[in-house]
């Protein structure tokens, strides 16, 4: 059996959490947005709409903030076209995805069903075919409370009431040669700076996401962000990131060494911002807004089988399996071990494109990454500790790699101290043991665990409890030591209190 070590100390506080990192996303892409949360001819619909059964299991992951309307979607777009009256918005092509966006729902159904779903909009403006103008309007509709032309626009369309929207992203990937109205870094730097500058004339309480690389394999990267931030760091206030995760070697080691490429990532992203920071001297700090992340591979092949100029099509339908659980959970981890700069995340997406949520027209079901990111999201509030992580590791495509992944939050409100940890191997159980300090009189509440004996174990909506957490864990405190067996493959939430 393995064996590991980890060390905290109650003092030892990294970061107040920020919930907004349990954020998601959804994009006016494949059946996201039609059928996935909206499908007025479902028996599942309600007066609106929306699909009650979705909006339950969206609930279920106690998502605080979703990112809308795309994506590479939102570069082409004009959102004047998704409001006011149903019957007269116009059917569009959406040159990003090849498809037809026929504007029955846009953002005023977006910000209902926002407040169905228990969550805050977080809204991305278009600077790839639209600019600083457009960027003000969109603040002024949704945003002023009236007396102006768009905010009495939206209050004809039936919204009396300002939507509030206090997250607005300046663009989407605009350092991505594929994004319509792609630009140089120079470029966006200068757009990016002038349209948030005049979003927040319009309205002071927001705050801006500025579009950082798109991965970390971008040849601009670095660069990218340093001249991007150098034209406006004044004007905003977080940097975004994003990266996708495949597994296209099937080799499940590297690919569960992925989290060792996103922990670069951010600590490269981390310091950049803090070079410029230097470099003008400024106080503010630039935090990182990780507004796309995820597994996605699994559909690539099928994709290239979509007729162009289909509306809403199976587009992206990743069908998650075991392993893709076990890396969604890495990566939570490592987004709570950077809480102190990661202060908004977005999995993407939500529901039906490369999301924890499937629909059919018979009912909606949970991917396999749903667990870890619900079991995330409902317990690893409050703070995180510094959590020091003594590991045998292993050689992967990535570097060097801990078998165990592992993070420890306290919630002082709740009083529990939640661990939540990865074993990595295989084909080996581990013994953990962390001592617990001050905590020392705290016992184990729940041992929360997911796992499986097929990496490839997928649900689907024949087979939905394929891949479930049970609370079955092994683990208990001794003398103010806890001590915990994680057997190979799986994923744990030990919640310790009195
Ligand atoms: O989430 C799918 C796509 O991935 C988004 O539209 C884009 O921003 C990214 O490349």
């Amino acid at each position: 059996m393995k064996k590991s070590k980890v060390i905290i100390d109650k003092e030892f506080v990294l970061a107040d959490i920020d919930s907004r990192i349990y954020g998601s996303f959804i994009e006016h892409l494949g059946r996201a947005v039609y059928g996935g949360i909206y499908q007025p001819d479902s028996p599942m619909a309600d007066e609106q709409g929306m699909r009650k059964d979705v909006l339950a299991l969206v609930r279920g992951l106690q998502v605080p903030v979703v990112r809308y309307p795309g994506g590479n979607f939102v570069s082409g777009y004009c959102w004047e076209d998704g409001v006011g009256d149903r019957e007269k918005r116009p059917s569009r092509i959406d040159p990003a995805w090849g498809t037809i966006e026929t504007n029955r729902f846009g953002l005023n159904e977006f910000a209902d069903w926002a407040k169905k779903a228990d969550t805050e909009v977080m809204m991305a403006v278009n600077l790839g075919t639209r600019g600083v103008e457009d960027a003000r309007n969109i603040v002024e509709y949704c945003n002023v409370p009236g007396g102006t032309y768009y905010s009495d626009m939206r209050k004809n369309h039936g919204y009396s009431r300002p939507h509030d929207i206090k997250l607005w992203c300046l663009g989407n990937e605009m350092d991505g040669p594929w994004q319509m109205g792609h630009k140089t870094a120079a470029e966006y730097g200068r757009i990016a700076a002038e349209a948030g500058r005049i979003m927040k004339m319009t309205d002071p309480t927001i705050e801006l996401v500025a579009c950082g690389s798109s991965n970390y394999e971008m040849d601009t990267f670095g660069y990218w962000e340093d001249t991007v931030l150098e034209a406006c760091y004044d004007e905003v206030d977080y940097l975004s990131m994003h990266q996708y995760f495949d597994n296209k070697d099937d080799n499940a080691r590297d690919f569960l060494a992925s989290t060792v490429v996103l922990d670069q990532f951010i600590s490269s992203v981390v310091a950049v911002c803090d070079a410029v920071r230097a470099r003008k001297k400024r106080e503010k700090r630039i935090n990182l807004s990780l507004d796309e992340w995820n597994v996605w591979y699994h559909s690539n092949e099928q994709d290239k089988e979509i007729e162009r100029w289909s509306k809403a099509p199976h587009q992206l339908e990743d069908v998650y399996n075991f392993e893709d659980a076990l890396l969604v959970a890495g990566i939570l981890i490592t987004i709570l071990r950077h809480a102190d700069r990661v202060k908004v995340a977005c999995l993407a997406q939500l529901v039906n494109v490369i999301a924890p949520i499937m629909t059919s027209d018979t009912g909606a079901w949970k991917q396999t990454i749903y667990y870890p990111f619900e079991l995330v999201s409902r317990y690893g509030r409050g703070k995180v500790l510094h959590t020091l992580v003594q590991s045998p590791t292993y050689e992967s495509c990535h570097g060097d790699a801990p078998f165990l992944e592992c993070v420890v939050t306290m919630d002082e409100e709740a009083g529990t101290l939640t661990l939540f940890a990865v074993n990595k191997s295989l084909d080996e159980d581990m013994e953990l043991s962390c001592c617990l300090g001050q905590f020392g009189d705290y016992r184990v509440k729940r041992h929360v665990v997911l796992s499986h004996g097929d990496v490839k174990a997928e649900n689907t909506e024949e087979k939905p409890d394929t891949v479930v957490p049970a609370e079955n864990g092994k683990s208990a405190v001794a003398d103010g030591v806890l001590t915990a067996v994680l057997p190979e493959k799986s994923f744990h939430v030990i919640m310790l209190g009195k």
